[in-house]
Formats: structure tokens, C-alpha cells, sequence
């Protein structure tokens, strides 16, 4: 199966315009390139020479020779590694509507005990799932309240009847009886693993991610080759993802909610937003 990326070369160059506040217009004149070029590439319709890739980058802050490896699909990340020993992750691929979304089922091998990582907007097939593989979630862990995250909580809740964990600064979603508020660097217990919370805000006021030994589940703060939309705060998802993401260990794995698993070492040596961004602790 051919790996896509979540973002494309428009998807890079609106969102590091957004970071920098400019119209299509304010990248034009500063890039010395048409306004008609700029919307071409934002609307898919044309990839430009790599000189010309190459003068965005620069005006954007963006890493030349990984915009021009994404603009030409010449870079996917590697595939993770194998699960650990203590714990197995169940990704699903779904569906809202046509856009591609993922969520995920952690799994305490020794206990079975586990949880659902976002709902996907698709509670049927993460209760189908969760049925297949004889469990029965006790935690749904929510990154952010955006309906392809947390769409269909009244029926996961109606099945399994578990809490759902949320950052108190995002917008609660509807349909469960119970929420409950991390903290951050807040240990919680599944069976026999630990997962750690590290509020990533910036695409939203309450993002989190979800840490368990090596991996890490990011919502929509990170993407393979990208970063998420910053619905919140453009310097405060990059602050997020610069300094407790991408300081994690080179080996650590990341889970996005959209598009392929990837790891902070493959982030730190091909996105373009944050080659060279990073300063390890
Ligand atoms: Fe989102």
C-alpha cells in the first residue's frame, strides 16, 4: 500500500503563512513570485521548480530540501517498529465523510485492560473493533474535541460505560456520563502501563498527547512531513511540538490523528517546519 502523507506543498505553505500571519499576497511580494502562483499550489493545482520551492522556504522558515522532498512525494517516514512488550497499539483507519481520520485501541498485554484513543467519529467500528479483539475499554482518551477525534461518545458510552479524559480548556464534547481532567505530566493507570499526559496545546486551547514508554499518541499537533492547524495558537503548537515532542528520545514512535505513524527522529531530519528548530534538553 502506497504510504500518503496527511499535507501536501499547499497544505505546508498556508499553514507557515499562517504562522507568519501573511495573506497568499504577503508571501507573493515577499517571495518575488505570482499571487496566482501562490494559489495554484494552495488549491493542488501546480507544483513549481525547486528554485522556486526552494525562495518559498526561505521566506517561510521552512527546511528547503525537505519542502522540495515533500512536494515531489520523494519522503515517507519509515514504518514504526514493532510493538513493545508490555503493550500493543490497534490503529484504525476511518472515515468522516471522506476525510481520512485515525484512532487507536492500547492494549495492556498482561491485563487485556485498554483504551480508546480518540473516537475516530466512528464509534461503530472502534465498538466493532473493540468487540473482534474481546475488550472491553475502561478509558477513552480524547486529544481534542473535534468531532473526527471525539464525534459518537454517547454510543461508546452506552457500550463500555467508561470515563472519557479530556484537557478542562478544550470545549467538552457531548454524550458521555463521566469526564475527567488531566494535568500535565499526570500518570494515568491501564493495567500494567503507564501513560503519561503532555499537553500539546496550539490546534486547540486543550490538545494532549498521550505518552506510554516510547510512544506517543499526538492528535492533530503533529503530522508526518507537517504540523496540524493552528486553530488556537501558531506559536504555541510550535512551542508544543519544538519543545515536548520533538525533545523526546530519536526512537520515540508518534501516533497522529491523521496521516502515517512517524518518530521524532524522522520529524527532526525531514518536516519542513522543524528541521533544525529543535534543541535537544
Ligand atoms: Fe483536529
Amino acid at each position: 500500500m502506497t504510504i500518503k502523507l496527511e499535507d501536501e506543498l499547499g497544505d505546508v505553505l498556508e499553514k507557515a503563512r499562517d504562522g507568519k500571519d501573511w495573506s497568499q499576497v504577503d508571501l507573493a511580494r515577499t517571495a518575488q513570485v505570482s499571487p496566482d502562483v501562490i494559489a495554484k499550489i494552495e488549491n493542488y493545482e501546480t507544483i513549481p521548480d525547486d528554485n522556486t520551492i526552494i525562495n518559498l522556504a526561505r521566506v517561510l522558515d521552512l527546511h528547503p530540501p525537505s519542502l522540495i522532498d515533500l512536494a515531489r512525494g520523494n519522503w515517507v517516514p519509515l514504518p514504526p517498529t514493532p510493538d513493545p512488550e508490555k503493550f500493543e497499539v490497534v490503529c484504525l483507519n476511518l472515515l468522516v465523510g471522506s476525510y481520512p481520520v485515525k484512532c487507536y485501541l492500547l492494549i495492556c498485554r498482561e491485563t487485556r485492560s485498554s483504551a480508546v484513543i480518540d473516537t475516530g467519529g466512528n464509534p461503530d467500528a472502534v465498538i466493532k473493533k473493540a468487540a473482534e479483539l474481546g475488550l472491553k475499554p475502561e478509558k477513552i482518551l480524547l486529544t481534542h474535541a473535534h468531532f473526527d477525534h471525539a464525534g459518537g461518545l454517547q454510543k461508546l458510552d452506552k457500550a463500555f460505560a467508561c470515563p472519557v479524559w479530556i484537557d478542562k480548556k478544550e470545549p467538552k464534547p457531548s454524550g458521555s456520563h463521566s469526564y475527567k481532567y488531566i494535568a500535565d505530566g499526570e500518570i494515568l493507570k491501564l493495567g500494567k502501563i503507564n501513560i503519561e499526559i503532555l499537553l500539546t496545546p496550539g490546534h486547540t486551547p486543550g490538545g494532549v498527547s498521550y505518552k506510554v514508554e516510547g510512544t506517543v499518541f499526538s492528535g492533530d499537533s503533529i503530522f508526518a512531513g507537517s504540523m496540524g492547524r493552528a486553530n488556537s495558537s501558531w506559536s504555541t503548537l510550535f512551542e508544543s511540538i519544538t519543545q515536548k515532542l520533538l525533545t523526546l528520545p530519536d526512537e520515540t514512535r508518534l501516533f497522529p490523528g491523521h496521516g502515517p505513524a512517524t518518530t521524532v527522529k524522522e520529524e527532526k531530519m525531514h518536516n519542513p517546519f522543524f528541521f533544525g528548530k529543535v534543541t535537544s534538553r
